[in-house]
């Protein structure tokens, strides 16, 4: 590959869990990159279409992470106004983060397979970093993980996996036209998920179950925005009610090797720090 022919990616999502990583393994390929991010120049901001054109110049190809999350209002508009931005600034390949057992987020992805684009889809389950970099870290702090009652199991992905596919696709040809669904190798439950981290780190941890409407109750009464709190319980009861707990092969497909276990995530996070008591 020479360098003329590493062509100039737009990152979103670029400081977070898989947009970093995605940014990463660009750089180190020697593949320019622009990081779409609201603190980049120029600045990219879902909630302000202006920002999308002047963050797509020049690029020809594009990571897509919608925030918060494919599955609310307006997603959909959003992902056609910036493909509409994509295709007029000449980006011919997109990889779209995409969530398993979401038809809102299914409608997005429909939206992109009807573009005379270059395209591949990461259908992701949740990601093991929910409780390393986000939403479960507090908890696990803490030593306290609360959840809503009756969670189904689920088959938790590596963002480093979904990173290595989103590279490929973004730097090698044979994944356009792709849909990869990619899960972790087993289903967990959330009481074995955070056992295992509690082993990793020699840690006493807890997983602790409330009713949902307890759940729901006590989001309300922090300062989350009322829409965020219906997200994170859309994302508790529909998306954790069962439909996702088969595993599935795409992280095979997409890069010739198994998944990252969770136990393998666990111990390697632990090692790293994440998990170390606030001094
Ligand atoms: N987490 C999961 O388990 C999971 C599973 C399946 C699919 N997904 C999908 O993954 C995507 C990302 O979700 P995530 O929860 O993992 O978050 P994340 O990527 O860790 O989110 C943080 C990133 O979003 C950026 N961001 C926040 N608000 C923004 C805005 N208004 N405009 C532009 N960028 C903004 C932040 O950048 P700056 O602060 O630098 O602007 C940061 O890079 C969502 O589409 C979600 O549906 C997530």
């Amino acid at each position: 590959m020479t360098q003329s022919s590493k062509t100039p990616t737009l990152v979103t999502g670029a400081t977070g869990k898989t947009g970093r990583r995605i940014v990463q393994r660009l750089t180190d390929a020697g593949w320019p990159v622009r990081i779409g991010s609201r603190s980049a120049t120029p600045v990219f901001d879902w909630e302000r279409p202006e920002t999308w054109a002047p963050a797509l110049e020049g690029m020809t190809a594009a990571y897509v992470a919608y925030v918060p999350d494919l599955a609310v209002e307006g997603s959909l508009d959003a992902i056609r106004g910036f493909l509409d931005a994509a295709e007029a600034a000449g980006v011919r390949r997109v990889v779209l983060l995409s969530g398993r057992g979401e038809p809102e987020a299914q409608a997005c992805e429909d939206e992109l397979k009807s573009r005379d684009l270059e395209w591949t889809i990461l259908r992701c389950s949740w990601f093991a970093q929910n409780f390393s970099e986000n939403f479960f870290l507090e908890g696990v702090l803490a030593g306290e993980v609360v959840t809503p009652l009756g969670l189904a199991p689920d088959p938790l992905v590596d963002a480093e996996d979904i990173a290595d596919a989103a590279f490929r696709a973004l730097t090698e040809d044979g994944h356009a036209g792709r849909l990869y669904e990619m899960t972790g190798p087993q289903a967990l439950t959330f009481a074995e998920t955070v056992a295992e981290i509690a082993r990793a780190t020699g840690r006493d941890i807890r997983h602790v179950e409330v009713p949902v409407a307890d759940y729901r109750a006590a989001l309300e009464a922090t300062d989350l925005p009322p829409e965020y709190v219906d997200l994170v319980m859309y994302l508790f009861t529909t998306v954790l009610d069962g439909r996702n707990t088969p595993v599935t092969d795409g992280v095979q497909q997409a890069l010739g090797q198994p998944p990252r276990s969770f136990a393998e995530f666990a111990r390697r996070t632990a090692a790293e720090g994440a998990w170390d008591p606030p001094t």
